[in-house]
This record gives C-alpha cells, sequence and structure tokens, in this order.
C-alpha cells in the first residue's frame, strides 16, 4: 500500500522555523518504519536527516516522535500505524532537546544528565578472591535497568520536562537506581547528592509516560518511586 509520511523538516542554518514535508512511500504492513523511512532517503530526498545504525532496536539511535508517541523506527512496523492506502503517519524529532537537523537531535544534555548520577559501580574495598560475587536474586532486583539502550524515549514523553527543563528526567534516574541496587556498590550516598534535589527524583509526578514510551520495558517510573523511598526510609520518613 502506498503511506503518507510527514515528516518534520528543519535545518537551522537555512530554516526560519520546522515545517512538514510529505512523501508517499509504498510500504508493506510488516515493514518498519525505519525502512520507509530508508526509503525516502535512498530514492526521493537524500537531504532528509535522521539518525540509524543496527537497525534491530539495540543502538537507541533512531528514537523518534511517531503519531505523537515516542519509540523507535527500526521496532515500528507499518502496520501499527497504518491500515489503509493513503493513511499519513506523522513523524517529529524528540521533544525537549535541540534540533540539530530535520529528525536529529542535540543529545549532549540527555548524556550530560546521565553522567551526572555517575552510572558505574563504586566501590573501593578489596576484593575477596578475583571478582565481586553476586547472586541471581540480587541481580533481579534491577535486572530489567541494565537493558538501557540510552535511546531518550523517556526523555521525550516526560511531561514534567515541558515545565521543567532541569529535571534529570526518566533515564538518569532509572540509571542511578540501577547502580545503587547493586549489591556490589557503594554509591548511594553519592548519587542521592543528585538524586535528593527538586530537580532530581521530586520532580516526578507519575505520569507513567517514560514507562509506557520505554522500547526495553523498563519499569521507570516503578524506579523512580522505588529511589524516593529510599531516601525517605535513610531521612527515617
Ligand atoms: S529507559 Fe527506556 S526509553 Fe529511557 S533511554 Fe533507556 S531504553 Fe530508552
Ligand atoms: S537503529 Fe539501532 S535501535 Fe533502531
Amino acid at each position: 500500500m502506498n503511506i503518507i509520511l510527514k515528516i518534520q523538516r528543519y535545518n537551522p542554518d537555512t530554516d526560519k522555523a520546522p515545517y512538514f514535508q510529505e512523501y508517499t512511500v509504498e510500504a508493506g504492513p510488516n515493514e518498519r518504519l525505519l525502512d520507509a523511512l530508508m526509503t525516502v532517503k535512498r530514492f526521493q530526498d537524500g537531504s532528509l536527516g535522521f539518525r540509524k545504525s543496527c537497525a534491530h532496536g539495540v543502538c537507541g539511535s533512531d528514537a523518534m516522535r511517531i503519531n505523537g508517541n515516542d519509540g523507535l523506527a527500526c521496532k515500528t512496523l507499518i502496520k501499527e500505524l497504518a491500515e489503509n492506502d493513503g493513511d499519513m503517519i506523522t513523524v517529529e524529532p524528540l521533544s525537549h532537546l535541540p534540533v540539530q537537523r530535520d529528525l536529529i537531535v542535540d543529545q549532549d544534555q540527555f548524556f550530560e544528565k546521565y553522567r551526572e548520577v555517575k552510572p558505574f559501580l563504586i566501590n573501593d574495598e578489596e576484593v575477596d578472591g578475583q571478582e565481586r560475587i553476586q547472586s541471581r536474586e540480587e541481580r533481579m532486583v534491577f535486572d530489567d535497568t541494565t537493558n538501557c539502550i540510552l535511546c531518550a524515549s523517556c526523555y521525550s514523553a516526560c511531561p514534567v520536562l515541558d515545565e521543567n527543563p532541569n529535571f534529570l528526567g526518566p533515564a538518569a534516574i532509572a540509571q542511578a537506581f540501577r547502580f545503587n541496587a547493586d549489591s556490589r556498590d557503594n554509591g548511594i550516598d553519592e548519587r542521592l547528592q543528585i538524586l535528593d534535589t527538586p530537580d532530581g527524583v521530586w520532580s516526578c509526578d507519575n505520569h507513567f509516560k517514560c514507562t509506557k514510551a520505554c522500547p526495553r520495558s523498563i519499569l521507570i517510573t516503578k524506579r523512580i518511586n522505588q529511589t524516593k523511598k529510599v531516601i525517605k526510609d535513610k531521612r527515617g520518613e
């Protein structure tokens, strides 16, 4: 069938404002949105800008707004978006990050916030033997959060960032949880200095939009609330 891709275009060097451009593309129901974008790029308009790498939901580089929802173009099938000949699919860049060109956003602030929470094991204690042993049960406490591919879909979907651009954001907090909950880690007090702030976990209003957007099914909102509880327990509240 023929679908119409309505794609937001913007080149900050030459355009005064973003605008939409429409492309008619032949696409089967089991093809992915990424395939349709590649068809446009290869055969209709080589100037269209978007990121992609693995094409299999692993690298996180092709996150975008698809019919108003955030997700990966390589994990979204045409049949999820269009049923009939002539159906239109609207594609926009992620929200809350500056557009560099078309569907490509500048991810710097997303990664700066991620780095702020120290997303690595902190432990200066001597290792007894050759490695730090962890049981299966200890690992399962935070297992889902290890699947993050840093795609920023949750960051785009979060309504809190509409009002407070300084909010750490869902991915950074989920990754802070990942290391705070790791039985081998001793860095929780350092991370709580960042998390226990107005722009940290306390900005989250439990909209659950991040959890719905996450292509890796990470229980982001739950992890944020667990972090709030850890803070309250430490305060004795
Ligand atoms: S938590 Fe999910 S949506 Fe957010 S960056 Fe990680 S994989 Fe993407
Ligand atoms: S291109 Fe790698 S996740 Fe989609």
